[in-house]
């Protein structure tokens, strides 16, 4: 049998963040954008048209029932991320699920273990791992140009906006994956595990709760030989979203790193010992295509690695115990 050439896409519900991702399936040469569901089928009609997307399904389940779709991207609001994901991947269709994974460990970890006994490929929806900025960040830290990596700070937070419908936003409700640590730290924890590679031996969190959920939080993490991290999210600040990456001889600060502020001039900063700083520019590739085209490709190449899935299970744990640490008060372990 040959190969097919392009993986077909299908997208579950009309989330916003879709008019970043339906652009980048259709710029993305291994990809093809093919359908489109809503719980409501006009929402699903005017999607179609306005990203050029051929078939439109009126449920989840008929979309997922298609026998012409290979890959399945799902924005959902996080408590839905479990259910379509273990769908999707029982219907035979590789999975690229939006952030945060869900809701509890619990469940990222079922998704994760249905995904790999289905044979199917699985990705998180995190665009910044993929461009080629990152790419460079990681080859100065395989180089060990910082030396010994021994710190991590990092923040990501912006402005609430007063237009948000309290009764129609998910970040707004426990339940449904809300707060600032799910929506936002989920970034910084995220690249601390991705630059550390590791778990963390302890983690201590404090949250400010004033709508329920928290609207900011701060975390430390301790990980072995003194290691340590520390971030905060908020969306009660200003926009913030920089990393430092400090080591024995040398820091790597990005102002930006969960997407440029101009997505033509993607830089990040080196200092050496002595404070001086070398800039390094990298290609402008769009994160959104290079995160489709890296999926599509996987796919296309043959079976999944057990590995798939391994760096976003690892954050939803460390996070799950950082929300145990905010509300008990203590310094938590990981098991
Ligand atoms: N990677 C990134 O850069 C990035 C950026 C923003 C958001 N996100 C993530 O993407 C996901 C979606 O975020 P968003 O802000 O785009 O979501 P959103 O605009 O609120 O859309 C969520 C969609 O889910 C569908 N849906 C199904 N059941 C629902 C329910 N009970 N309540 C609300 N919606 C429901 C709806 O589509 P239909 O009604 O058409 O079925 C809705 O349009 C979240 O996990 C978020 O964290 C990622």
């Amino acid at each position: 049998m040959t190969q097919p050439e392009v993986v077909r896409w299908g997208v579950l519900g009309t989330a916003r963040i879709t008019r970043r991702v339906a652009p980048a399936i259709h710029a993305a040469p291994s990809a093809q954008l093919v359908a489109i569901a809503s719980r409501d089928v006009s929402r699903a009609k005017a999607w179609s048209e306005k990203y050029e997307a051929p078939v439109v399904s009126d449920s989840y389940e008929a979309l997922l029932a298609r026998d012409d779709l290979d890959a399945i991207y799902i924005p959902l609001p996080p408590h839905l991320h479990a259910e379509w994901t273990i769908a999707a991947a029982r219907a035979g269709k590789h999975v690229l699920c939006e952030k945060p994974l869900a809701v509890t460990a619990d469940d990222a970890a079922r998704m994760i273990a249905v995904c790999r006994e289905q044979q199917v490929h699985f990705e998180e929806g995190v665009m910044w791992y993929h461009h080629p900025r990152t790419t460079r960040i990681r080859e100065l830290l395989d180089e060990q140009r910082l030396g010994e990596i021994r710190k991590i700070t990092s923040a990501f937070s912006f402005p609430w906006q007063s237009t948000v419908d309290p009764e129609n936003e998910y970040r707004l409700k426990k339940e449904q994956g809300g707060g600032s640590l799910l929506d936002l730290g989920w970034y910084c924890v995220g690249a601390t595990l991705w630059v550390l590679r590791q778990t963390p031996l302890t983690v201590f969190g404090q949250q400010t709760p004033s709508t329920g959920v928290d609207d900011s939080f701060c975390g430390q993490l301790t990980f072995s030989d003194g290691v340590s991290a520390a971030f905060d999210c908020s969306r009660q600040l200003t926009s913030r979203r920089w990393i430092e990456i400090a080591g024995t001889e040398g820091s790597i600060v990005c102002d930006d790193f969960t997407r440029p502020w101009n997505e033509q001039k993607c830089r990040f900063w080196l200092h050496d010992k002595q404070g001086a700083a070398t800039v390094f520019e990298t290609a402008t590739d769009n994160q959104e295509t290079c995160l489709v085209e890296n999926f599509s490709r996987r796919i296309l190449s043959g079976s999944p690695n057990p590995q798939d899935g391994a760096l976003a299970l690892r954050t939803q744990q460390v996070i799950e115990q950082l929300q145990n640490s905010a509300a008990s008060g203590q310094k938590l372990s990981l098991d």
